[in-house]
């Protein structure tokens, strides 16, 4: 351990710790991940005494003396230096009350502090004094549980994830993403403590989800959180996608494990956040949707009560409402189209169209369009797979000849205005609507020459400003 322990901080912190006899600590998520060899930028220090205090004198001794920002009502300072976040923090008691989330605080011992922590391998120590510089403080066995994989708390997970619910999600999250088990208790804990999260604020959680999304097998950890139930809670739209209905003897998939397996298939292919939430979201539409025919089950226009619903889910979760929100809607609505066109004849109109609508996100389009295809049939997947193959070649053929992609209008609103000599009225729409599917359609070239000439004809046989 002291060999990974080398930062000049560091250095700093034994000479003070030393001078003073301090009882200093590095703590949490960065003994765990020194432990685990992940890379890590923050680092939390724990002092028995005044964190705020040690971090001032510390950024003293640094060459540039970084600034330091105290939070006094917390009792923490923070500095950055090269690259990484320094926490400290006095070490401390804390008890909650049963309806809120602000703990009252008193000081206490390292072991008060290691207690009052999430899960046990989050509640590592490592001394920093020179006495016993580098030396492992674990209570609660958090090593054992780095080593075997397990998600556990250090008390009574009832009195853990009450005191502050957002644990039950960094559970989850953390079982996701180390690929750890969540220990049994822990676990029947997590299904009795589950309506607790919802004193947790919005944008707390959507962090949470975020992180899980961004792992390298996220269905895991909707899995767990679909099993303890609060996946229900905090994201209802999914868990009615769940259930497999029969009629007739005609039954449709499982919408909620489809779309989990979506959301890995676009994993292994992408770290875009934004392309893995509208994995998530492509199908959020079927359940209002699902009707049972002669010709059986069918979710017709489920892509555009999908492209609606991603709002009002944004909105809830607080999540962004901008462009990334903008580009999660377009994905949702077309996820259909590439696996259309290759069930018609693929023409260059339809796929200039796609390019047209689909503009830069169409190869994120296409990456979800091959992730959805998730039949147990070996063949038909395959023949699928090919069939999109052909798409991209057509799509990337035609944007070469058209360049589609980012289309602007060849001639623009204010050409129409001042050819026609018009002010700013529904006829111009018209013209320009006519021109955009003149080009779309193949009649015409996407250059100003043609398009002028051809608006100058479509006004004159269309009687369009008589
Ligand atoms: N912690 C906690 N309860 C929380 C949040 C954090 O007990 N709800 C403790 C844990 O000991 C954690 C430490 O505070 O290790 C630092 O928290 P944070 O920086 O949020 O998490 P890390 O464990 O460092 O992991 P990550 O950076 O991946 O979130």
């Amino acid at each position: 351990m002291k060999e990974q322990l080398k930062l000049p901080v560091f250095n700093i912190i034994k000479t003070l710790a030393n001078k003073d006899n301090l009882q200093v600590y590095a703590v949490g998520g960065f003994v765990r991940d020194l432990i685990m060899k992940r890379p890590s930028k923050d680092v939390d220090i724990v002092i028995v005494g005044n964190g705020i205090k040690l971090a001032e004198a510390v950024a003293g001794k640094l060459p540039g003396k970084p600034k330091v920002t105290v939070f006094k009502r917390f009792g923490t300072a923070m500095f950055k230096y090269n690259g990484f976040e320094y926490e400290f923090v006095g070490a401390r008691k804390e008890s909650y009350s049963p309806d809120s989330r602000k703990p009252s605080v008193e000081e206490g011992t390292l072991e008060d502090d290691q207690k009052r922590r999430d899960l046990t391998i989050n509640a590592l120590a490592v001394s920093l004094h020179p006495d016993n510089f580098g030396e492992l403080t674990d209570p609660f066995d958090g090593l054992n549980d780095i080593k075997n994989k397990i998600i556990r708390t250090p008390l009574d997970p009832d009195i853990t994830f009450s005191d502050d619910p957002l644990r039950m999600m960094r559970a989850v999250r953390f079982a996701c993403q180390l690929n750890f088990e969540i220990y049994p208790e822990t676990l029947q804990a997590l299904k009795r403590n589950k309506d607790r999260i919802k004193i947790i604020s919005k944008e707390r959680i959507s962090d949470e989800l975020n992180k899980i999304i961004l792992t390298k097998k996220p269905s895991a950890g909707f899995k767990i959180l679909h099993k303890t139930g609060l996946l229900e809670i905090i994201f209802p739209e999914l868990t009615a996608l769940k259930g497999v209905e029969t009629i007739e003897g005609l039954s449709h998939k499982d919408n909620f494990f489809h779309t989990l397996q979506v959301l890995d298939n676009v994993s292994d292919k992408s770290e875009n956040l934004w392309l893995r939430w509208a994995a998530l979201l492509h199908d959020i539409g079927k359940p209002a949707t699902k009707r049972f025919t002669k010709s059986g089950w069918t979710f017709h226009s489920h892509e555009f009560v999908g492209k609606k619903m991603v709002p009002e889910i944004f909105k809830r979760l607080k999540l962004p409402l901008n462009e990334k929100m903008v580009y999660v809607q377009k994905l949702v609505l077309l996820h259909l189209r590439p696996i259309a066109l290759v069930k018609e004849e693929v023409t260059d109109s339809a796929v200039r169209r796609l390019l047209f609508e689909a503009g830069d996100a169409v190869d994120d389009l296409m990456l979800l369009a091959e992730a959805d295809i998730t039949s147990k049939n070996e063949k038909k997947v395959k023949t699928f797979l090919k069939n999109l193959e052909k798409v991209r070649k057509k799509l990337a053929e035609v944007e070469e000849k058209d360049k589609i992609r980012n289309w602007q209008p060849p001639v623009t609103g204010e050409v129409i205005m001042k050819t026609f000599n018009l002010k700013p009225s529904k006829e111009v729409g018209i013209i320009k609507d006519a021109i955009r599917e003149a080009i779309l359609d193949g009649k015409i070239p996407n250059n100003y020459d043609a398009a002028y000439n051809f608006m100058l004809e479509y006004v004159k046989t269309n009687n369009i400003l008589s």
